[in-house]
């Protein structure tokens, strides 16, 4: 079994490789001048007849990140691996899981099949964000939820059962919250969503009969994306006189001025999982996924 990095591993290349005593190699990948995307396996002898765990997240530059992936994967197959198996920290696209408008395209699903296609026989990623999206892949796919991970930080912040809720953005967010309220011991709860058809604006409501006042709400979700989200629940629940409000949710992608938003929104604190590059901000905290990986790869 042997490692392979891409430009966009986050290093955990080298940490998944080390804590299962396997040889690990980084790809060479570059862009040329106009803009098509170059990749070179080193070593490519010691990658014939062996299993090969490539690991790239896709996000940021999705498009160029899946090439280099695409490439890698066809680099793999010419030098005579024996099986491709990729770690995708982030897999891109994973929203558009359905036709929402008649004449969209099903973006993940073609991802995914592109993969398999291409002799992808396994795929390692995390929080995915949806069972529909998974269902695409033709291969085994190990969706990594990072619950624990959650829990064991939130834990350790002193959360218990008389000063704590769990909170869902939304029905999609349901069994992320469940989850995490069962490790924990806490009750949570579905926010609704409601939509002005006239002006657009979004508005949320907690169930009636629910008193949060001088409680600490934590907001659970997939992707903080533009951070509109996680922003509105959290300026929602201060209203509702929630003492602190603390984000848990595996992706960071913090799009155009999402920190600043979710800043002046009241939120205390955010803790993502290590699957698209950090960024350094003390409203952040990354969890490391290595173990995780390396717990679902032995189990492969
Ligand atoms: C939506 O279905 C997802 O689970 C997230 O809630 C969404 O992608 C967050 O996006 P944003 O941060 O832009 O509100």
């Amino acid at each position: 079994m042997i490692v392979v990095s891409l430009s966009n591993d986050l290093g955990l290349g080298a940490k998944i490789s080390k804590s299962l005593g396997i040889k690990h190699l980084t790809a060479h990948v570059k862009v040329f001048p106009d803009g098509e995307v170059y990749v070179r396996l080193p070593e490519p002898q010691s990658l014939k007849n062996e299993v090969v765990y490539v690991v790239q997240s896709l996000y940021p530059n999705q498009n160029d990140k899946i090439v280099e992936l695409l490439l890698s994967i066809d680099a793999l197959n010419e030098v005579g691996a024996k099986e491709v198996r990729t770690i995708i920290p982030y897999m891109a696209y994973s929203r558009q899981d359905r036709t929402f408008l008649d004449g969209e395209a099903i973006s993940i699903r073609l991802l995914l099949n592109t993969l398999y296609n291409l002799g992808v026989n396994g795929i390692i990623t995390i929080d995915i964000h949806s069972k529909k999206a998974m269902s695409y892949f033709k291969g085994k796919m190990f969706n990594i939820l990072p619950t624990k991970l959650f829990a064991d930080k939130l834990k350790s912040l002193g959360i218990d059962k008389s000063n704590a809720i769990v909170v869902a953005p939304d029905e999609g967010a349901r069994e992320r919250a469940s989850k995490l309220s069962n490790e924990l011991n806490l009750e949570y709860v579905v926010i609704k969503k409601f939509r002005d058809r006239v002006t657009g604006e979004i508005r949320h409501e907690l169930p009636r009969e629910l008193n949060v006042k001088g409680m600490n709400a934590i907001i659970i979700d997939d992707i903080i994306s533009t951070g509109g989200t996680v922003a509105n629940i959290g300026k929602y629940l201060r209203s509702k006189g929630v003492n602190k409000v603390i984000v848990v949710a595996a992706h960071g992608l913090f799009v155009g001025n999402a920190l600043e938003r979710l800043r002046s929104s009241g939120i205390d604190k955010i803790f993502l999982v290590l699957t698209v590059p950090k960024i350094d901000d003390p409203l952040l905290e990354y969890l490391d996924p290595t173990g995780l990986i390396v717990e679902a790869i032995t189990k492969e």
